[in-house]
Formats: C-alpha cells, structure tokens, sequence
C-alpha cells in the first residue's frame, strides 16, 4: 500500500501521480487534500506519516509547493526516513542507502513527467541492505539526541519535542 498526500501547493502534481499509481497497479490511498483550497502541510505529513508507523502502508508520498515543509515535518516522526527528491538519481539512492520510506516532491518545482519517473525509481528500488546503509540509518534514530517515543528530540533533556 502507498500513502500519498498533498497540500494545495501539490494538489495538481498530486492528481498527475495518482493516474500514474493507478495506470502502474499500485494500492495506494489518498489521504487528501481533495481540492486546491489552503491547508496546512503538517496535518498531511502525519497522516501519511502515521499510515507507515502504524504498518498500513509500506511506502508514501508526500508533496506540497516545494517538497520542503511536507518533508521536514514528515522526518520528525521516528521512523519516518522522507527523502526530497527532483531527480531519479536521488530518488534511487535514497532507497539503497537510507531505506527512505517517504518520497517528497515539490508541485512548484518539477513538471509530472519528471515526477512520475522519480516516482517509478522510488518505488521499484530495494534498500541495498548493505552493513554500512544499515549501521548509518540505525545511527540516524537510534544515536544521540533521539528520544525514541515518536517524535525527534532536541536532546537537550528540556521536553521541548523538537
Ligand atoms: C504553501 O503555500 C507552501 O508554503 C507549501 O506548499 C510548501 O511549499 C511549504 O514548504
């Protein structure tokens, strides 16, 4: 199952990528927005966010103006490795070397030609499940700094959840 979620700012790249999910065969679930009408990208990141913590999907999509919000917001759930990618070549490298679970794009940046091929790259490529990919994606969330109950910590004890 893929998640896959906008804001208005990915709203039309969005609709662009659901024909292509739809064409290709993939399951996937769309968890809004529905319409070009504001809305806040956090509330997107986490619902797709969840859907992949709780295990209902394994990969998602997540794409607002520039890819950049959605995805920061994304990475801040533990677990969630949201990897902002504008060219098949990030989109590969970020599944053999960091398992990326979310692809985040930009719908002001990059036309639907281009994303559906960054789309097809990430969600064809295997993680390379190499030793030195899984000690450096372990380190990611299991190192310092991380407080290990959902949400990244600053690490300064503080209660902050940032
Ligand atoms: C919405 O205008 C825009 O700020 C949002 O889509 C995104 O680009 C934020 O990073």
């Amino acid at each position: 199952m893929i998640a896959i979620g906008s804001d208005h700012g990915g709203f039309a790249l969005k609709q662009e990528i659901l024909e292509f999910l739809k064409q290709n065969g993939y399951e996937y679930q769309d968890v809004g927005s529905y319409d070009d009408k504001a809305v806040d990208y956090p509330d997107i990141a986490k619902k797709v966010a969840e859907m992949i913590l709780s295990g209902e999907a394994e990969r998602g999509i997540l794409i607002c103006g520039t890819g950049i919000g959605i995805s920061i917001t994304a990475n801040r759930y533990a677990g969630i490795r949201a990897a902002l990618c504008h060219d098949c070549f990030s989109a590969e490298a970020t599944r053999l070397h960091n398992d990326a679970n979310i692809l985040a794009m930009g719908g002001r940046v990059i036309g639907g030609e281009l994303a559906k091929k960054i789309t097809h790259t990430f969600l064809t490529t295997p993680f390379s499940e190499e030793t030195r990919h899984l000690r450096r994606v372990e380190k990611t969330f299991f190192g310092e700094g991380f407080n290990g109950s959902g949400i990244v910590s600053c690490g300064q004890g503080c209660g902050c959840g940032r």
